[in-house]
């Protein structure tokens, strides 16, 4: 008979909003086993992650902020990481991970494709990779998958491209808390202006690097990736999520938009808005080009129990990927994995 193989041991690195849904949904999976889980905040550490997901019973899992110890007691194959946007402060926490020769798949923006803002860091998490037979992939909804992965899928029918637009347009009421104050809800518009001087708000992070991905897929040479200064929407009638009341005159939420530029011409086109009390949320993929291409998904994805499948979903293409720093363009066609993990192995 046939030895079964072993569950995929996973270590989850930050269980806040995201990491603690992606935690949750790995609990749920057959073939996956969570051996570790490792947070830095006071109010996690030392808490069994029964607790911390609120499931009602105990996993004797204790979090830590201890990598190395967890780390050396875990022996796994992946670490899921969700704590940060940019490298620069993600960098750090993942690249020590590397000399376990585990892979590490995280939702860290700028990791979806690093060349770009971080080209050094970039060439040292390649570099750690191919020494330590790991690979790092940073991915998720967007960017990771609606303004760039899916695109590139898309791009495969044609045979001439002009340009390309694509649009998310997101009802952020619907969306975790965290995401509702990153995007500015509730705000004065003289707060909103404040934060964003003072950089607490950043507007979406990911923009240029999937635009960037996008551009090296189809080996266009951008002239320059234009990143627009974001906009605050403001409420015309109050409006509300669970938490949080947005008066008339208050700030909704935000846009933005991002150009890839050739011969001044915008080449790619990325629409991206977040607010609480929008009517018609959608992704939509405008492919001018042979054959043209019109495609619109109505409502928009859901960005965070999308970004959670988009993590999980990709433990085995990563684990069965050459050593590196791997970005979803490198990786075979996006999947659901509904069947017991070992099965896609
Ligand atoms: N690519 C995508 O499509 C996508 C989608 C969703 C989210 N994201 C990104 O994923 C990241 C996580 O999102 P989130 O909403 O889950 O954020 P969050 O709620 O703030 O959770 C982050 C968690 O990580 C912890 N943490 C911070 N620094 C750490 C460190 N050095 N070591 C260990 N743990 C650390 C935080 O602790 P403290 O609270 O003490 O800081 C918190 O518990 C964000 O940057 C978000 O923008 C990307």
């Amino acid at each position: 008979m046939e030895k079964e193989k072993e569950k995929i041991r996973v270590v989850c690195y930050g269980v806040g909003a995201v990491g603690s849904r992606i935690a949750k949904s790995l609990l749920e999976k057959e073939g996956i086993e969570i051996v570790g889980v490792i947070d830095v905040a006071q109010d996690k550490i030392g808490k069994d992650l029964g607790e911390i997901l609120d499931i009602g019973k105990k996993l004797n899992i204790i979090i830590s902020d201890d990598v190395d110890g967890i780390m050396r007691k875990a022996c796994c194959d992946v670490v899921v990481h969700a704590t940060g946007s940019y490298l620069k402060d993600v960098y750090p926490q993942i690249a020590p991970i590397a000399k376990y020769g585990v892979n590490v798949i995280s939702t860290c923006e700028e990791l979806s494709y690093p060349y770009l803002s971080e080209p050094e860091l970039a060439k040292k998490l390649e570099a750690l990779g191919v020494k330590y037979a790991m690979s790092f992939l940073g991915t998720g909804i967007n960017p990771g998958f609606l303004m760039d992965t899916l695109v590139i899928t898309l791009t495969g029918v044609c045979q001439k491209i002009n340009r390309i637009k694509v649009e998310r347009v997101m009802n952020a009421a619907t969306r975790r808390i965290p995401f509702q104050k990153k995007v500015g809800a509730g705000l004065t518009l003289a707060e909103f202006k404040h934060k964003m001087d003072t950089k607490q708000i950043t507007g979406h992070v990911g923009l240029e690097q999937s635009i960037a991905m996008v551009a090296a897929a189809l080996k266009w040479q951008l002239d320059k990736i234009q990143v627009d200064q974001v906009e605050p929407v403001i409420a015309e009638n109050e409006v509300r999520s669970e938490t949080i009341i947005v008066r008339k005159g208050q700030v909704a939420g935000l846009k933005q938009t991002a150009r890839g530029i050739i011969q001044r011409k915008d080449a790619i086109t990325l629409d991206f808005q977040a607010y609480i009390g929008a009517k018609d949320e959608y992704d939509a993929i405008t492919i001018d080009g042979v054959p043209p291409i019109h495609q619109k998904i109505s409502p928009c994805v859901h960005g965070d129990h999308a970004t959670v499948a988009m993590i999980v979903n990709s433990i085995p293409k990563v684990m069965n990927a050459p050593p590196g720093l791997l970005t979803m363009k490198d990786l075979p066609v996006p999947s659901a994995t509904t069947e017991d993990m070992r099965k896609y192995m």
